[in-house]
């Protein structure tokens, strides 16, 4: 008996490693999870997790929330219908909008947007609207310092992108027992570019490189939490030449900021796993020849940092009570 379920067992280890890859080997695994827990149904609900799942109890909702930061370029319909739905999440305490076109915000948009934010918010709190109105624009608009903000942290967000609330929460609440690291939702990665034996190049790539490996080393920042310290340090101590590299060629500010936050910190940011649901169509990252110059952006800031200061992991944060395996 003993022996027959050795040999089955190095058999399998054999086919897995024929296979060669850990993703496949996880995917395997979520398969016969999922036959167990279609076998299990019974079990789950008798442990009544959909109960408790997506509520926090109200003790635990910090007393201080966070400040919505959005980003916003001619697309009225887009900031309408995001600001309407993030009022309506219990922990945000103001809504600060990045406005960079030639023509200030319309009467009627204002309007529009203040009587949805009172029609939405919960328990009627007070949400302060703010539209912060730059004469240039550039793509360091959006990480200027606020002044007098209420919160210490702000949910930097574009425009075109919805989380449902309880999933916003859940990363606030993972902000808030790591509040100088970055906490979002898109990671990204670099590798060192060893194609010609250079140890001192390196190549960024997107979200396929993410899910194959596990690994990341930024957060970007269309989709992220982090600490409002580092939106002066942003303008006031970094490197002058790295916000008119972001300005002149329009890209990058969301790498300069992580390569900001991992120099002060030294350590890597944390992923928060969580549904996205894009309003929008296409953005810039579906222009062409993006990738070549995110790489070329990773490079140059390293070159102006002296060193690579990004620092990769493989931790992600999941919200326990949605997850269905201990
Ligand atoms: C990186 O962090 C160090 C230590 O905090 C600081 O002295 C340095 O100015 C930072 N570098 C840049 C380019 O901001």
């Amino acid at each position: 008996m003993r022996t027959s379920l050795f040999s089955r067992r190095t058999i399998r280890q054999g086919a897995v490693l024929a296979v060669g890859s850990a993703k496949i080997k996880l995917l395997l695994a979520c398969c016969i999870l999922f036959t167990l827990i279609a076998l299990s149904g019974r079990t789950t609900s008798f442990m009544g997790w959909k109960q408790y799942a997506g509520s926090l109890p109200r003790s635990s909702l910090p007393r201080k929330g966070y400040t919505l930061l959005i980003n916003t370029w001619k697309r009225n319909d887009l900031l309408k219908q995001s600001i309407s739905h993030y009022a309506s999440c219990p922990g945000l305490d103001s809504i600060h909008i990045v406005w960079s076109e030639p023509d200030p915000p319309s009467e009627s948009l204002i309007n529009f947007l203040n009587h949805v934010i009172k029609l939405n918010s919960k328990h009627h709190r007070e949400i302060v609207l703010k539209f912060d109105i730059n004469k240039e624009d550039s793509l360091n608009n959006r990480f200027k310092e606020i002044k007098d903000l209420k919160s210490d942290v702000v949910f930097s967000i574009d425009d075109d992108i919805i989380f449902p609330c309880t999933t916003v929460e859940f990363a606030f609440s993972v902000w808030q027992s790591a509040p100088d690291t970055m906490v979002g939702f898109v990671p990204r990665i670099h590798w060192i570019d060893k194609s010609n034996g250079n140890q001192d190049k390196y190549t960024y790539s997107g979200w396929w490189s993410v899910w194959w490996t596990g690994t990341y080393s930024m957060i970007l920042s269309k989709a992220a939490f982090f600490h409002k310290k580092y939106l002066s340090m942003y303008t006031n101590e970094m490197p002058s030449s790295i916000r008119e590299y972001v300005t002149k060629n329009r890209n990058c500010e969301d790498i300069a900021m992580s390569f900001l936050v991992a120099n002060a910190t030294g350590a890597p940011p944390i992923w928060v796993k969580g549904s996205i649901f894009e309003i929008g169509s296409t953005g810039i990252s579906s222009l062409g020849g993006h990738h070549e110059k995110r790489t070329q952006c990773v490079n140059w800031f390293a070159a102006e940092y002296g060193r690579m200061p990004l620092v990769s992991t493989s931790v992600k944060a999941v919200d326990s009570r949605c997850s269905w395996f201990w």
